[in-house]
């Protein structure tokens, strides 16, 4: 049998017969791929059915799947306590907590804590029964326009619980002992929360009355 004159094969041959065979074996995986994920008919909305427990409550709602957290709390759920400011994580006005830990609320997707549990700054006290970092941030004026008040609160509440976790910050002298509960500190810890109205000294006050230091 004659075979083949190497010397007859170009160049180019043997770049077509390589592309050729490398083609032939993705053309499987394509395949798997495309059957396992079909695509969406053009114009189409992504969708999937979302479970959450905001302040105590369950709902679940079918959500276009690129909507945040804070879109669903404001536009689904109506719970417009939890405000917009940047609607980018640069002012902090939409933060609440996400099983226990604050989260800028703008800044993720509500398809993405499926289960988890949302408290806003309606479900943290009523007007008659305030919780106490409320309390506080009334007694101590810590706002004026109230703008940034609900995430503020919500931050401090979160900030707070970070502390007595031993979370440190980047002003902590000693990242293996407890933060103190200093005024750098929570400068530091709420720094994420912009107040246009400047009030800041005064929302120092009040979460320095609620972590303990002053009666
Ligand atoms: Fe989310 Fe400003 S609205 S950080
Ligand atoms: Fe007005 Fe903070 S109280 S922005």
């Amino acid at each position: 049998m004659d075979s083949p004159d190497p010397i007859t094969l170009s160049r180019r041959d043997v770049l077509i017969a390589g592309t050729a065979t490398a083609a032939v074996a993705t053309l499987p995986l394509e395949a798997a791929a495309q059957a396992a994920a079909p695509m969406p008919a053009p114009g189409s909305v992504p969708s999937a059915s979302v479970t959450l427990e905001v302040n105590g409550k369950a709902h679940t709602i079918s959500l276009d799947t690129r909507t945040s957290l804070l879109d669903t709390l404001r536009e689904h759920l109506h719970l417009t306590g939890t405000k917009k400011g940047c609607d980018h994580g640069q002012c902090g006005a939409c933060t609440v907590l996400l099983d226990g830990v604050r989260i800028n609320s703008c800044l993720t997707l509500a398809v993405m804590h499926s289960g988890a549990k949302v408290t806003t700054i309606e479900g943290l006290g009523t007007p008659r029964n305030l919780h106490p970092m409320q309390a506080a941030f009334v007694k101590h004026d810590g706002y004026q326009c109230g703008y940034c008040t609900p995430g503020q609160i919500c931050s401090a509440v979160g900030a707070l619980d970070e502390m007595r976790r031993g979370v440190p910050s980047h002003v902590s002298a000693d990242l293996n002992a407890r933060p103190l509960l200093s005024a750098e500190e929570l400068r530091e810890r709420m720094s994420g929360n912009i107040c246009r109205c400047g009030a800041y000294s005064n929302i120092v006050d009040a979460i320095t009355e609620v972590g303990g230091l002053r009666t």
